[in-house]
Formats: C-alpha cells, structure tokens, sequence
C-alpha cells in the first residue's frame, strides 16, 4: 500500500518549506493524492533526508524568530514531560500495532509456503506450484537481504523523532496545517503560523478560542476560569489557549477570512522601547497586556495615542504571528504624535491602540510569485506582509524593490539582507532615488512576465499611483495591484 503524507508533514520531513514542495507539485515532479504525497515520491525528490540536516526550513524558522520577539520566549524547544511521555505511549502503541500486523502477515506467508510445499507433494505435482514456490523463496530471500539504512527507513526514523517533539495540527473546514512545538499552546502555535482563531485572553478567562476537537490527543497545560457546559464538553470543545496538542489532532474552528471578520479592538498597551534610527526616524516598540493581543492582518493600521493625548493612524511594521510585540517605524514631522513621540515620550509609558483598519493584505491563496515595492516610509507594511507571507509559506517566490531618497535611508536593511541570504526564494533590490519609471524598467528586466506576478506597493500616493499606472499600462490586471499610500 503507498504510504501517503500530509504537505506540511512531508515538507518538515524533506527540510524545505511548503511553498518549495508546492513549487515540484505544479511542476509535475511529485504526484499528490487527495492533497497528501507519498513517501516514495518524496525520497525520490529529495533523496537526503537525515535526522540531522533540516535544510531551508529550520532556516526560515530562525528567521521568523528573530523576526519578532515571541510573547512567549523560554523553553520551547522541549515539550513538557507529560507531552513527551504521552507521545511516546502513543508512538509505542502504534508501534505494537504494526508489529503485531507484521508478525500476521509473516504467520501468513509460513503458511502459505506450508500449503503450497503439500500442494507440491501432491504427484503428479502442478508445475505452476513449484513455480509460485521458487518465487516466494526468491522474494522473502530478498526482503530479508535488504539493507536496513536505505532512504525509507531514515525517513521513519525522523518521522517518529518529530512526532515525538512535536504534533501536527489540522483545521476544519479551513484544512490549514500546522505543528505544535515545545510547551506551546494549540492556539500559540496556530497564531505563530498565521492562522487567525478566534482568541482573546490568551489565558483561560474568555472563552473567545473555544474550539472543537475532532480527533486526537490532548494534554490540558493551563488551569482556565473559563467555564465550559458539560454538554460543550461531551461534543470535544476545549479552549485551545489552555491545551497542547500530544498526537496529530484534528480541531474545528472558524478562521478569520478577511479584515471584515476581524473585530474593531481598543487595548491600553505600553511603549516597550523606542530605538532611534537617526534623527528623523524612531522604532516604536509596543507591547500589549499578556491577556489582550491584537489580532490584525499583516498590512493594517492602527490608531496610536500617547499619554499626551496626541495620536496618529500608522501602519504596523511586524508580523500578525506576535499581535503582542507591536513594531511601528515613526518620522520625526510637524504633526504633534511625531514630536510628542521624540521629544516627551519613554519606554513604559502607556499608550492607547485601536484598530486594525485598512485592506492592504495578503492574497492568501494566491500562490504566484510576489513582488513588494516599498517606495521610502511604505516599507513598514510591506515588512508585515512579507513576514506573513513567510509564515503562511505559500507564495513561490517573492521580490522586495524599496527604493529611498538617501543613501542611509534603508534603516530595516539588516532584516532585508537576513532573507535574501537564507530564503533562496526571496530576492532584494535596494534602490536610492529610483522614479516611476526605473523601478518599472528593472521589473521588466527582471520578470519573465511582468502581469503573472502579484503587487504589493506601499509609498506616498503621487510615486504610488505613478507606480500603479505603469503596472496597469504594462499589461497587469488591477485585481492584482494592491497599493497603500502612506503620506
Ligand atoms: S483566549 Fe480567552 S479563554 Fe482562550
């Protein structure tokens, strides 16, 4: 029987990311059955897979850590004890399982070499028995002379290690896919791969997150004050801030599709640093209470209010996988946030947020490649996106042109040069003074087919629009323009 596995099982196991396996899919290299690829076509493709060598995925991975610090730093490498000894039951269990269908199928086999050998005593004896004899003895001779470290059983043994650290989690109706790592909760970890559950508390008081599991093991890692019915309880639901994943899971949930779905949140949040760039620019690092993160699609805006009572709509800068490490790039002008911000404002003061607004998002199931144009200050929502994009792993390929009127004017140039020297799908172009038109030309040079990719441009509107107008004159659909100004 083929043994299938699911995109995000196969992909972790390969060590490369799923948008790379999505890439040999459409190219007709690897063959899925129902959405899953079987493990024989996965070794082919990838032919060196070892427990020690995780490749492109445990790059992207760190990336994405560094990317955003995590609400939930510490230990998250190792699941709890109980997780692991869980596993572990479940793994042996499964293992006696296949013995015991090994150990019948060997039974069977002895038995019918026992018939066919009587069948053969039989005179005169059929000659097609002494045929089917000979076959069998030739075939157990060589299953039995078979090294025993080939490709598939280095893939097992993996396998069986990840399952250990770590469980992968289905949604219903959504069939997104994800994995539980460490001591991380259903929910944290959904969150971290870009999924957005319905949450609130992140603590056990609300109930928001309340999700119903369909299949698998849990393991409750929380006490919650959160009251389910009994009834609520009899059908599977738990709260997935609570629980832990301890084998595969299947949970049904609702997923927030669009910004429409996402509630309007007002959250008293705290200035965590501020980091000046240069004179004229400040990183605005803000940090929500533990029990109310934001929840936001990568792109959106907010509206800040300093303790002085001035207050701007900027667009978030950091990825929606950490809605409580808040990222906002600020520059110094004549409106009173920007001078109350550099001249009054300090770390551990209060400061209002509401929102998300705005639709310069991702399309999330478009999977062409993606071109980010960040004209000056627009690199703030870009960043978001394409650390979105690289958590829902599904774009092929993605291009960032930002061009600045300075030299120096690059301030997130470290994050920039970080994936393009890890992601052999990502690739950066600094500009400095670039109009409408250069950028336009270097697209053209640069794309094989300049209207089958994706635009996300974010800038000031006059060089946006320029921008836009060029695309659309170039032959690109506007369905796939999407542009925020920022002014
Ligand atoms: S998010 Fe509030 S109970 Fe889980």
């Amino acid at each position: 029987m083929t043994q299938l596995l699911s995109l995000s099982r196969a992909a972790r196991l390969a060590g490369v990311t799923r948008a790379d396996l999505q890439r040999r899919i459409r190219r007709g290299e690897i063959q899925t059955f129902e959405g899953e690829v079987a493990v024989s076509d996965l070794l082919r493709v990838y032919p060196s897979v070892s427990l020690e060598k995780t490749g492109m995925l445990e790059q992207v991975e760190r990336i994405k850590a560094d990317a955003v610090p995590r609400s939930y730093d510490g230990d998250t490498t190792l699941p709890s004890p109980e997780v692991l000894v869980s596993r572990i039951k479940s793994l042996s269990e499964l293992l006696v399982q296949k013995i015991a269908v090994v150990d019948a199928q060997e039974e069977l086999l002895r038995e019918l070499r026992r018939r066919l050998v009587d069948l053969n005593a039989a005179t005169p004896p059929p000659e097609t028995v002494a045929g089917l004899l000979d076959w069998l003895d030739e075939r157990r001779a060589e299953i039995a002379s078979r090294p025993v470290d080939d490709g598939r059983t280095r893939l097992f043994a993996k396998d069986t290690f990840l399952r250990i650290m770590s469980a992968s989690v289905k949604m219903i109706p959504s069939g997104h896919e994800f994995f539980v790592d460490g001591t991380e909760s259903i929910l944290e970890a959904a969150v971290r791969s870009g999924l957005r559950l319905s949450y609130g508390c992140s603590s056990g008081n609300c109930g928001a997150c309340k999700a119903r599991i369909v299949s698998g093991e849990i393991w409750k890692i929380r006490e919650h004050d959160y009251v389910l019915s009994e009834r609520e309880k009899q059908m599977g639901y738990v709260l997935t801030c609570c629980n832990t994943a301890v084998t595969d899971v299947v949970v049904e949930a609702a997923e927030a599709r669009s910004v429409d779905d996402l509630p309007e949140q007002e959250i008293r949040a705290q200035i965590r640093k501020l980091e000046p760039e240069s004179d004229a620019l400040m990183l605005l690092h803000v940090q929500t209470p533990r029990t109310q993160t934001l929840r936001f699609m990568a792109g959106q805006r907010v509206r800040l209010t300093l303790e002085t009572g001035a207050s701007a709509e900027l667009p978030i800068a950091s990825c929606p996988c950490n809605g409580r490490n808040l990222l906002f790039s600020v520059r110094r002008g004549e409106d009173a946030f920007s001078r109350d911000l550099f001249e009054q404002a300090s770390a551990r003061q209060m400061i209002g947020l509401i929102g998300p607004y705005g639709d310069f998002v991702l399309h999330e199931d478009a999977t062409e490649p993606a071109v980010f144009i960040a004209l000056g200050d627009g690199i703030a929502p870009v960043k978001s996106l394409i650390e979105h994009a690289i958590s829902i792993d599904t774009i092929e390929a993605f291009h960032l042109y930002w061009s600045v009127t300075q030299p120096d004017g690059q301030h997130f140039q470290r994050w920039c040069r970080a994936l393009k020297e890890t992601l052999d799908n990502f690739a950066f172009t600094p500009l400095v003074g670039a109009g409408a038109g250069d950028v336009l030309t270097l697209l053209r040079a640069d794309l094989p087919r300049i209207d089958a990719a994706r635009y996300y441009m974010a800038g000031p509107s006059a060089e946006a629009t320029a921008v836009r107008d060029g695309l659309l004159g170039a032959g690109v659909a506007e369905e796939r323009i999407r542009v925020q100004w920022v002014d």
